[in-house]
């Protein structure tokens, strides 16, 4: 097994036990969230548990990353299973231009959340596809389309390096703390490049570190907000969408993750004996961002 494939299967181990904690729970709501075994904001990471976040009815509970990124608004039209599998770490849908008619892929869909909120956007004669490698997400994914009524939506089992749809079939891509998990980034976004259709937009929520970060504070921080194989610098990011062919690239910081939240003493130490502006720096490097752009029309 090579370290890519190892990763990979760490990736996926992780999130068929998160489907199966909501799948095999009454109610849909997170089995270890807000209970004694939940993780309290900052506690230390453990790249085997998937992040506790959200109780049921959408309020945080205790994850500064997972925690209160859809309205009232949405969360109330949405199975309760829906919602209580949000993992990501932003809502693209509600940073995304959908139009009624229009195809949307969303790139790792998990449990469903943000399928399900693109198919009402793109109404009855649009489409939304969700791709997403582990067997258990799917099953949930389909459980909770079934649940909220919607016929206009369809789970891919595939991964997002080899995106399983024709050349130029799609007319947004969305996705939502997902593509940080990929072992090969510039696989995904020339892929997501390919089945766009001329003038298609990516809008994407990802995790994203904005300039360097020594490499075994990195691994703490990624650690902590859940991306075991390494969220991308932002200048790189847009090298990489420059270089699969998109323009009009965009990368807006919708949350910060100050390191000193993580409760981890050691970071704190390290961060303690920086100087201030590179302290401040630091504790600012790593963010949700909202990630756009566009394959040119011809
Ligand atoms: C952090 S969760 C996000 C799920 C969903 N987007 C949400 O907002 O709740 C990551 C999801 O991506 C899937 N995933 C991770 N890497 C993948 C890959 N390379 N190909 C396909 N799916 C992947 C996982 O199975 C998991 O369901």
């Amino acid at each position: 097994m090579t370290d890519q494939d190892s990763t990979r299967e760490a990736v996926r181990q992780r999130y068929a036990d998160a489907a199966l904690q909501v799948l095999r729970s009454t109610g849909g709501t997170r089995a270890a969230c807000c209970g004694g075994d939940c993780a309290a904001p900052g506690a230390a990471a453990d790249a085997s548990q998937p992040r506790a976040a959200d109780r049921a009815d959408g309020s945080c509970c205790c994850d500064p990353i997972t925690g209160n990124l859809y309205s009232p608004d949405e969360l109330a039209a949405l199975p309760e299973s829906a919602v209580a599998a949000s993992l990501g770490c932003g809502n693209p849908t509600a940073l995304a231009d959908l139009r009624p008619g229009e195809t949307v892929l969303d790139l790792g869909s998990g449990g469903g959340i943000d399928v399900l909120l693109s198919a009402r956007r793109v109404g009855p004669s649009g489409r939304a596809y969700g791709l997403d490698m582990t067997d258990e997400m799917l099953e949930l994914a389909r459980k909770n389309a079934a649940t909220a009524g919607v016929s206009n939506v369809e789970f891919l089992k595939g991964e997002i390096e080899h995106i399983p749809l024709p050349d130029s079939s799609v007319d947004v891509i969305i996705s939502n703390c997902v593509i940080n998990l990929s072992t090969d980034k510039e696989k995904v976004l020339r892929e997501a490049f390919r089945v766009l259709k001329p003038g298609g937009r990516f809008a994407v929520s990802d995790v994203v570190v904005d300039g360097p970060v020594p490499e075994e504070i990195r691994r703490r921080v990624e650690l902590w907000v859940g991306c075991i194989a390494g969220a991308l610098d932002r200048a790189d990011y847009r090298d990489l969408l420059t270089r699969a062919g998109f323009v009009d690239v965009a990368i807006e910081p919708t949350r910060h993750y100050a390191l000193a939240d993580a409760g981890d003493a050691g970071l704190d130490t390290w961060l303690a004996s920086q100087d201030p502006v590179e302290r401040e720096r630091l504790n600012r490097a790593f963010m949700s961002a909202f990630v756009r752009a566009r394959k040119p029309r011809d």
